[in-house]
């Protein structure tokens, strides 16, 4: 596995691979990898030619007193799991290289990044979209891997897409879980021993919300079910918890064809999120 830390070197290598006609397939990064960024890395590594992997931790997405510094961070271990996974090229550049400048040049999505997440962290998604578009242009990856466990943020990534013609097909990876359900994510370490223990809660609220739903499609009492339950975690803030239709993210509708049931939940100052999205003509099937 090669490491490459600045965006040079990775944008003239990228643009060589594609001149030998290679397909290229990106898994962007923060790092500190679990299961699920492995689980993207291997999708990767079966529909392409080279798998490049960025790891950075992204300072445009951070907030004011949200966890930028104390994110987890550790190289040396990425850099063994990432190459066991099948990643042929590392990319961790320096935040410096990355933001030489700042121009003051906002990409600003719309109402999909006004609701869940977007909601308690105003400009987060300006900033994800922002290191987005410079990691397409950097590394011309033809496809891109994105977890299902960030919802908000693949839909906004797939309507960017879209909307803005990037020639890049977003590859959408189901949520990898630990076995008592709790969704893999890189702050899950930051959990106390009594809170990990209550945090696979979120994921039982978030399914018995699916089964009401899913029963006679009654969203009201499916999402003031799964706010119930959530509220009866032990040690835990319910952050929110929303039943929405997907991609949109706009209130879900008889006509909506998928929704999601998305959750954020906070013990102390470790905030967790997750969801189940639902296809609505396989939940209607369900119930005849
Ligand atoms: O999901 C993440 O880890 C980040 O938001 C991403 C997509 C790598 C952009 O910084």
């Amino acid at each position: 596995m090669r490491h490459i830390e600045t965006v040079d070197e990775m944008t003239r290598l990228a643009a060589q691979l594609r001149g030998q006609g290679k397909s290229i397939g990106l898994v962007p990064t923060m790092g500190y990898l679990h299961e699920g960024h492995l689980a993207l890395a291997e999708a990767a590594r079966g529909e392409n030619d080279v798998v490049i992997m960025s790891i950075f931790v992204n300072p445009a997405q951070f907030g004011p007193g949200e966890d930028f510094e104390t994110y987890p961070r550790d190289l040396e271990r990425d850099a063994a799991l990432a190459e066991e996974a099948g990643v042929d090229i590392l990319f961790h550049p320096e935040p410096a290289d990355m933001y030489p400048t700042d121009g003051g040049i906002r990409i600003l999505p719309g109402p999909q990044a006004d609701v869940l997440c977007g909601a308690s962290r105003p400009g987060h998604f300006d900033g994800v979209l922002k290191v987005i578009t410079k990691l397409f242009h950097i590394a011309s990856p033809d496809r891109a891997y994105f977890g299902e466990k960030d919802a908000q943020q693949l839909a906004l990534i797939e309507t960017f897409v879209r909307d803005f013609n990037f020639p890049v097909e977003i590859r959408r990876i189901p949520t990898v879980r630990e076995e008592d359900g709790l969704a893999k994510s890189s702050r899950n370490v930051c959990l106390d021993a009594e809170e990990r223990k209550a945090a696979p809660a979120i994921r039982q609220a978030l399914a018995e919300g699916e089964q009401i739903f899913r029963k006679n499609g009654e969203r009201e009492r499916a999402l003031q079910e799964v706010r119930r339950r959530l509220g009866e975690i032990p040690g835990a803030a319910l952050d929110y918890a929303e039943l929405l239709e997907y991609p949109s993210l706009q209130p879900a509708t008889k006509e909506s064809r998928e929704v999601i049931i998305a959750a954020a939940v906070r013990f102390g100052s470790v905030r967790l999120i997750d969801n189940v999205l639902i296809p609505v003509k396989e939940a209607a099937a369900c119930s005849k």
